[in-house]
Formats: C-alpha cells, structure tokens, sequence
C-alpha cells in the first residue's frame, strides 16, 4: 500500500517512547503505514537477535543485561543511520539510562505517549509479557514507574501528547503532524 503521508525527516527517525501499554507498537505501525517509513521495535529487535523473549532475557541475565542490550542497539542506530529512516518504538524502560536519553534525542524526533496509570490498567496490558508487572499489584506497580520515569519521558522527548483518552488514528495523525512541524525546522 502506497504511503498516504510521506514526511520529510531528513534522513532521522521518529521514536515513541512512554510506558509499557500507551501504545508504543501500535501507534508506530499506524505511523510506519501512513508515512512508508519501516516499523523498528527495540523489543521486537533485541528478542530476534539474542534468540529470546524479553521476560528470559531478564529471568536468565537480569534486567541490567537487558539494559546493556538496549544501549548496544542505539549506539549501533547512532553510528549506522538507516535508510529509509525508520519509525522507532522502544521499550518502557530505555530512558533509564541517561546515555540512551541522550542517544534518543540526538537520534531523531522523539514523543513521548502520555498515558496515566489509571487508563493504563483499563487497557488490560499483558502483565504476563511484562517482567516489571509480575508483582501482586501490577496497578501500583505502573502508577510508581508512571511516577518515577516520567520526568526521564519529560527530559526526553522533544514534544509531548497525552494520550490517554485519544483514539489510535488520531494520535498516529497527531504524532505525524508534530514530526513534520519539528523536521521542517531542522
Ligand atoms: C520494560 C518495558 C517492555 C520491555 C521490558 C522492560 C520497562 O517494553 O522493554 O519488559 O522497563 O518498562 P514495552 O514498553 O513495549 O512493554
């Protein structure tokens, strides 16, 4: 299908970022359709080259190895820009690190899909796929990484939307208008 909406990014990526379950994979492949540009999921990446899913990458290594892992593939991103440029959707934790922060930022555009805690939990994310959820209060457990990432998210991102009561479409087309305003000035 012909894109309906190329963008002009100059060669850069646009990178979702935000909590497990905002919608991170869904509104990237929502924005890689209208825009023709490939869909790159960290996740989704990390799983295919290691030859494991995330939830034994951290059972058998740790989350820290994860953390590593996450790193090597910016770095690789940073030093080897892709053509065309992708849209990237990352995992809810890379803005751990503050290399990754700066990685993301100087890598391309970067939004971070706001979602609270609360719609979080009404949109039933697979807590069984999540490492970080597999505690006896997985709603508490998002509202404290709600609470602890989301000045890493604030510092991150170069624009902002709160999403939580945005139906996908229009957040696909929000994110795609904010990339096109942000690259048009570079
Ligand atoms: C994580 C989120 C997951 C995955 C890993 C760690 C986190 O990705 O990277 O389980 O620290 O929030 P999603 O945000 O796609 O669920």
């Amino acid at each position: 299908m012909n894109p309906s909406h190329p963008i002009e990014t100059h060669g850069r990526p646009i990178i979702l970022i935000g909590l497990m379950g905002c919608g991170k994979t869904t509104i990237g492949k929502l924005v890689s359709k209208r825009t023709g540009m490939p869909l790159l999921d960290m996740d989704a990446l990390i799983e295919e080259q290691v030859g494991k899913k995330i939830s034994q990458i951290f059972a058998e290594q740790g989350e820290a190895h994860f953390r590593a892992l996450e790193t090597a593939l910016l770095r690789y991103l940073a030093e080897h820009p892709q053509t065309p440029p992708p849209v990237i959707s990352t995992g809810g934790g890379v803005v751990l690190r503050p290399e990754n922060r700066e990685l993301l930022r100087s890598l391309g555009f970067v939004v971070w899909l706001n979602v609270s805690p609360r719609s979080l939990m009404h949109r039933k994310i697979r807590a069984a796929n999540r490492p970080l959820l597999q505690t006896e209060d997985p709603a508490d457990t998002l509202h404290r990484l709600w609470e602890e990432r989301g000045p890493l998210y604030r510092e991150t991102a170069h624009r902002i939307l709160n999403t939580s009561r945005t139906e996908v479409g229009e957040v696909c087309r929000r994110v795609c208008n904010l990339a096109e305003r942000f690259f048009a000035h570079q």
